[in-house]
């Protein structure tokens, strides 16, 4: 098994899953002014080391993507924040992309970017003891969207950043995230999906990754939020599977989801029907962002110092999540 590999696993070992704290300073700033905190460096710290020191960090999150702020803040005890990640048993990551801009020829789509110079940028997160990273590229489904452009140029960027990644000996999390907004139906969700990813794949081979030391964050198949054919969670389970089993090569050792916009009991119980059904040999387990940290957050700005509390809403999502990715959740488990 190569050194990649085992990050990988480690990562998604027995129901573990991946905290996503690293919301860019501007969505930080929009998440904390919408429960009355000043967005400062101190706040965006406080918040995310109240997390990053609770109980659930050793049981369930097996790894954390990190901001570039945050990876190179100090923790109360003077710890860096990737030290502390460690010393808690999970493994620190960093989000490596620069954003999403406007696609030239095709304005209405995002192209992710972040290559120029992300060769030297990786050497110093690496320094700074990160194991894995992010890169997220996005699409919106309409009737001709994503465009044949938009899925080939994020493709190809996501396989040059996978390629320098591990020629820095980390994990790369691909997330093509097909975005849940529009009025498309599950069906179509499906197509454009399978679609995404297959493409990727294809990219990722090309350029010779090695795909025993990737981890995919996809989107589950749903039907976009202003659809009137909503589906089951069931449904969402046996159509995920099918994209998945369809359009990612078997080599790949683990999928992590994201909440994308999902409630978090139902992010949380999506993932557990997933894994009641997965019949693949694929990890299916979470890299959530919002569904781990809502509640969280919205008890921590009633008293921003009130640690162990919050700690305990955060210790409560997380270990919904791991029961879900052990196929062990169940609503009654929530009370
Ligand atoms: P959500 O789970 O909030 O969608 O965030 C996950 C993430 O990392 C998006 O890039």
């Amino acid at each position: 098994m190569s050194e990649l590999n085992n990050i990988a696993l480690k990562i998604l070992e027995n129901g573990k899953g991946i905290l996503a704290a690293d919301e860019s300073t501007g969505t930080m700033t929009k998440r904390l002014e919408k429960v009355n905190i000043p967005s400062t460096p101190e706040n965006r710290l406080l918040f995310r080391e109240t997390l990053f020191s609770a109980s659930s960090m050793t049981e369930c999150i097996g790894g954390v993507i990190l901001y570039d702020e945050t990876i190179k803040q100090k923790s109360i005890n003077k710890h860096s924040i990737p030290e502390l990640i460690s010393k808690m048993g999970s493994t620190p990551g960093i989000k490596v992309d620069t954003g999403a801009k406007v696609l030239a020829n095709s304005p209405d789509e995002k192209i992710t970017e972040g290559l120029d110079d992300l060769r030297d940028r990786l050497k110093e997160y690496y320094k700074l003891g990160a194991r894995f990273t992010k890169w997220r590229g996005v699409y919106n489904i309409s009737k001709e969207y994503p465009s044949k452009l938009a899925i080939h140029s994020n493709a190809h960027a996501l396989a040059r950043y996978s390629a320098l990644v591990q020629e820095c000996n980390m994990v790369p999390i691909v997330e093509p995230e097909v975005l849940m907004d529009g009025n498309h139906s599950a069906q179509d969700c499906l197509i454009k999906t399978s679609e995404v990813i297959k493409k990727c794949f294809d990219e990722l081979i090309l350029h010779k990754v090695d795909l025993t030391g990737v981890i995919l964050k996809p989107n589950m198949i749903l039907a976009g939020t202003n659809s009137n054919k909503k589906i089951t969670g069931k449904e969402v389970a046996k159509l995920t599977i099918q994209c998945l089993k369809n359009s990612v090569p078997s080599d790949v050792p683990g999928i992590a989801f994201l909440s994308g916009g999902q409630t978090e009991v139902e992010a949380t119980e999506n993932l557990d029907l997933i894994n009641k059904e997965n019949n693949t040999k694929f990890i299916m387990s979470y890299s959530y962002g919002r569904a781990l940290q809502q509640s969280a957050l919205k008890y921590w700005s009633k008293d921003i110092n009130d640690i162990e509390g919050t700690q305990k809403v955060f210790n409560h999502r997380a270990k919904m999540n791991t029961l879900a990715a052990q196929s062990k959740w169940s609503k009654e488990l929530e009370n």
